[in-house]
């Protein structure tokens, strides 16, 4: 196995020193045969943990596999994603979790943790096999129906009940069906103007005030997906406060991005939950820094053309965001480096149990890792993608950090900004 030397690098934009990486862990020496990288000016991360990615396989492969997802993954310099149960068969059983995993250790380029559905066909109505998914090969423990809510309470009380023998975490996509049906964006003024039915604040918010009830009263864990919405962040830290044992995430998107580009009608800013107002961007950066949102995740979201480019009402909802997610963070928060790292690494891996990822980048641990070049800027060109997707809305934007180099356990799955394999 290659050793790596790491020269002068900044470990989270600390005083710039050398680095070795010797039989896939961090050392503070390195064989003399060891490569020598020049990290003069670039900046190491623990490796980044998404929570929440769709690879689309089984069944879309003309949108995503879990290889080329996974190579857009390790050249956003993440280390591990969770992939979502809407796949096609869903992934609601064991034999579907083990070929989603089994997949992920053949491409080998992230360690891929597939997430199982909390219903059967996340169709809402009866409770899939998640004690069969939690002791397979995948060892599942985090479920989710995302793309749908669990809106039947007593279905979803009964899967917090369930996980609570595990510590395994129910993953909610909170949105009140009912008050969403027909929605084609955030309800509002801007919805108004444009005559599209509006998706309201409250179908969000609806379900999180019921979801950490019944997580309070059972006792059990619960993961708050995608939030969108400043009344959200206010019942989390009420939840948070009386100690209830949840958790939750921001989408990239959600904190750059607004309800005024659905004026466009172009799809590629069609999301659900939907874009939000600038008020509820600011309070879902406030509550990232704060705390109240634990982590950011992507809700990478690939989507074939002809599901994309199409009238607006037809087109499915999601971006891409593998590739593009530390650098939108980058422009949210600033250089503020450790700050990402517990919001995109560590706290993701300790919420999810993940051992090996999120650790520090000292003497003994695996090096998971990425290095970031913060002075560089990049344009940001659909084409240049490595997701078989190209639905970002990043499309012509200039962001900040280019990922320079990722390291799954000492082995580099990219190099000078392009992946090894
Ligand atoms: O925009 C979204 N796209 N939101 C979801 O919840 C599901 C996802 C998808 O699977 O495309
Ligand atoms: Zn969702």
């Amino acid at each position: 196995m290659t050793s790596y030397l790491l020269r002068g690098v900044s470990v989270l934009g600390a005083e710039s020193r050398d680095l070795a990486i010797v039989d896939g862990l961090i050392s503070d020496k390195a064989p003399a045969d060891a490569e020598i990288i020049d990290a003069a000016g670039l900046v190491a991360l623990p490796g980044l943990v998404d929570l929440h990615t769709h690879l689309r396989e089984p069944g879309r492969e003309d949108a995503e596999t879990v290889e080329t997802g996974s190579r857009s993954a390790a050249l956003g310099g993440y280390t591990a994603v969770f992939a979502m149960a809407n796949t096609s068969p869903v992934a609601d059983t064991a034999g579907v979790v083990e070929q989603v995993w089994r997949l992920g250790r053949e491409a080998g380029l992230v360690d891929v943790q597939p997430i199982g559905a909390v219903t059967v066909g996340l169709a809402g109505k009866q409770l899939a096999e998640l004690g069969a998914m939690a002791t397979s090969a995948a060892n599942v423990r985090i479920f989710s129906d995302d793309g749908h809510c669990v809106a039947d309470p007593r279905l979803m009380r009964r899967a917090l009940e369930y996980v609570k023998a595990f510590d395994g975490i129910i993953a909610q996509h909170a949105e009140e069906p009912r008050l969403t049906e027909g929605a084609q964006m955030h309800e509002g003024e801007v919805s108004t103007r444009l005559g599209l039915t509006g998706w309201p604040a409250v179908a969000e918010e609806a379900i999180i005030a019921r979801d950490v009830l019944l997580a309070e009263h059972v006792g059990s864990r619960l993961h708050i997906c995608h939030v969108s919405t400043a009344g959200s962040v206010e019942v989390l830290r009420q939840a948070k406060a009386r100690g209830v044992r949840v958790t939750a995430e921001v989408t990239p998107h959600h904190l750059l991005l607004t309800d005024e580009l659905a004026a466009s009608y172009d799809p590629v800013y069609k999301v659900n939950p939907p874009l939000r107002t600038a008020a509820d961007v600011e309070a879902l950066r406030a509550a990232l820094v704060e705390g109240v949102i634990d982590i950011v995740a992507t809700d990478h979201a690939p989507h074939a053309t002809e599901d994309k480019e199409c009238e607006w009402a037809y087109a499915r909802p999601g971006m891409v965001g593998l590739e593009t997610a530390l650098p939108v963070v980058l422009s949210v928060l600033g250089e503020r480096w450790d700050l990402i790292a517990e919001r995109m690494s560590r706290t993701p891996a300790r919420i999810a149990g993940l051992t090996g990822h999120g650790t520090d980048l000292a003497v003994g641990q695996p090096a998971n890792l990425t290095l970031v070049d913060p002075s560089a800027r990049r344009v940001v060109d659909p084409s240049e993608l490595a997701s078989r997707s190209r639905n970002t809305p990043y499309a012509g934007t200039t962001l900040p950090g280019r990922i320079v180099a990722t390291f799954l356990r000492g082995e580099p799955t990219v190099l000078d900004g392009k992946a090894v394999k």
